[in-house]
């Protein structure tokens, strides 16, 4: 544990990597995989038909400019909040993918580079051009955009091997060879998955930005939207049955996850109305899509045609919730817990200590006179990667909870019995990874936050060491 310790207290570790995440998870797919191929379609069929070139380039012009901005950002942005909270992780992923990656960055910076040819060359045409050599410049230009599409989803296809990895490596963790990795239990089901469901998020933005790039009644408007209804209808019950495939191939102790992952603890009995609530969503972007298709003339106001994007983004978006989750306690599966401590680290920091082995912690060993100073510190490491003190999933809120919110002190007994067996009770949360003295020293931390509450910052108390601090270290 080399690393000094970033926590938020507020919004806590785990939603700042999702809100970036998922945003760039929305734009990856649903514009990046999804949209090109129907635009580069679309500038197909206007080789003949001009209106449909114009169209597919109002189209492209929405998908270019977040792409390479909004997209771009958070890309790099997973690669900060990641790293900041779990660079253990990374550095596992890292060491496995790592020619992978090499891999993904050149078909990246490929991918970059093609957009902006694709887009900005759109209209680029050369002086008294004849009309066949003009037809032929348009054909290549076409060309490009199917290339985009390709190496959009190549780059897709290789993160999706490392978040299949991340849930379950599969032989990995017996031979540690790479291609057992890549090619892990969960890689084809979860990439058929995503591929489909992301051609039906593209379908569906297409869809909007068609209503409000056309004009009603007109001729494109009719056949643009009966196109993208039928490109909807195939993908989407395609993604249905991707996504139940991929979820047959969920190894069995994550399932058991399921009912938390989906709702919180406060909802798992909201479960089946969950699952219903999301066929319900599929069914309401299929009734929308649906008219639009059988009665092009008598479309809704274009307004209406954000639902069933609204309805996909919140699919996706819960779908990489309830990914994340389901994969608990782990990180990497079966190999490194969520609390960043590989699972054969264990025997020996339970016998040692945690911070015996911490780098960054501003007490080394657990005494008399530091017991909550060290206790914060075991929070840091054991507990803050997935909980606050006083924000989003407090542990305050949680023992107060457990223990009738009475206002009387908790049990330090019962605390004990508690976190010694809370990978048992609750199978999303790993086992105390520390020694006897660091589970005391927490829960003398958690006895006081109960009638002190005081924001646990990590940068503040960890990773910055004063001076001080460090000789009265390096004396142990
Ligand atoms: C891998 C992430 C993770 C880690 C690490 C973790 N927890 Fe949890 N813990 C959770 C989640 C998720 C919940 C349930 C939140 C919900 O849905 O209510 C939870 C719930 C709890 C609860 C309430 C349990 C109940 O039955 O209501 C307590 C108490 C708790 N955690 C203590 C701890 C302590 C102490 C540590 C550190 C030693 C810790 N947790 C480490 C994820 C984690």
């Amino acid at each position: 544990m080399d690393f000094p310790i970033f926590h938020l207290d507020f919004i806590g570790d785990r939603l700042l990597i999702a809100m970036i995440a998922i945003l760039h998870v929305l734009i990856n797919h649903g514009l990046a995989v999804g949209l090109v191929p129907i635009v580069a379609y679309m500038e197909l069929i206007g080789l003949k038909h001009p209106e449909w070139d114009t169209l597919a380039y109002k189209i492209m012009f929405v998908g270019f400019i977040i792409t390479t901005t909004v997209g771009a950002l958070t890309g790099v942005g997973i690669w900060l909040s990641a790293s900041l909270i779990n660079p253990y992780s990374i550095g596992s992923l890292i060491r496995v993918f790592y020619g992978a990656w090499f891999v993904e960055w050149m078909v990246f910076v490929t991918e970059v580079i093609l957009i902006m040819i694709y887009f900005l060359t759109w209209k680029k045409r050369k002086a008294n051009q004849k009309p066949v050599d003009e037809l032929i410049t348009k054909g290549r230009h076409v060309m490009i955009g199917y290339f985009l599409a390709v190496f959009s989803w190549i780059t897709m296809a290789i993160i999706v091997a490392i978040l299949g990895f991340m849930m379950d490596p599969g032989n990995w963790n017996n031979d540690k060879q790479f291609w057992n990795g890549f090619a892990n239990p969960m890689y084809v089901p979860q990439l058929t998955f995503r591929t489909f469901l992301a051609y039906t998020t593209g379908g569906v933005i297409s869809l909007c930005l068609t209503m409000f790039f056309t004009k009603k009644d007109t001729e494109i408007r009719i056949k643009a939207v009966r196109f993208l209804s039928k490109w909807i209808f195939t993908f989407l019950p395609l993604t249905l049955i991707g996504g139940y495939w991929y979820y047959t191939m969920i190894p069995q102790g994550m399932t058991d996850n399921m009912s938390v992952a989906l709702g919180t603890q406060q909802f798992q009995s909201y479960y089946d109305s969950l699952i219903l609530i999301l066929c319900g969503a599929l069914g309401a972007v299929l009734v929308i899509v649906g008219v639009a298709y059988l009665y092009p003339k008598y479309t809704p106001h274009k307004l209406a045609f954000f639902i069933p994007v609204l309805l996909m983004f919140a699919l996706l978006g819960y779908f990489e919730r309830v990914r994340e989750f389901i994969r608990k306690p782990y990180v990497i599966g079966g190999y490194m817990y969520s609390n960043a401590v590989r699972v054969s680290d264990y025997p020996l920091l339970n016998k040692d200590g945690i911070l015996k082995h911490s780098s960054f912690v501003s007490t080394k060993k657990v005494t008399e006179e530091n017991q909550v100073k060290a206790g914060k510190n075991v929070f840091l490491i054991a507990c803050s990667r997935c909980h606050t003190t006083g924000g989003v999933n407090s542990l305050v809120t949680k023992f107060d909870d457990m223990y009738g919110n009475s206002g009387e002190p908790w049990n330090a007994g019962a605390m004990k019995a508690y976190i010694s067996n809370m990978h048992m009770s609750r199978y999303f949360m790993p086992p105390f990874p520390g020694n006897d003295k660091e589970m005391e020293a927490l829960i003398a931390y958690l006895k006081d936050l109960q009638f002190n509450p005081a924001p646990a910052e990590g940068a503040q108390t960890i990773g910055i060491t004063t001076e001080q601090e460090i000789t009265s270290t390096s004396n142990h």
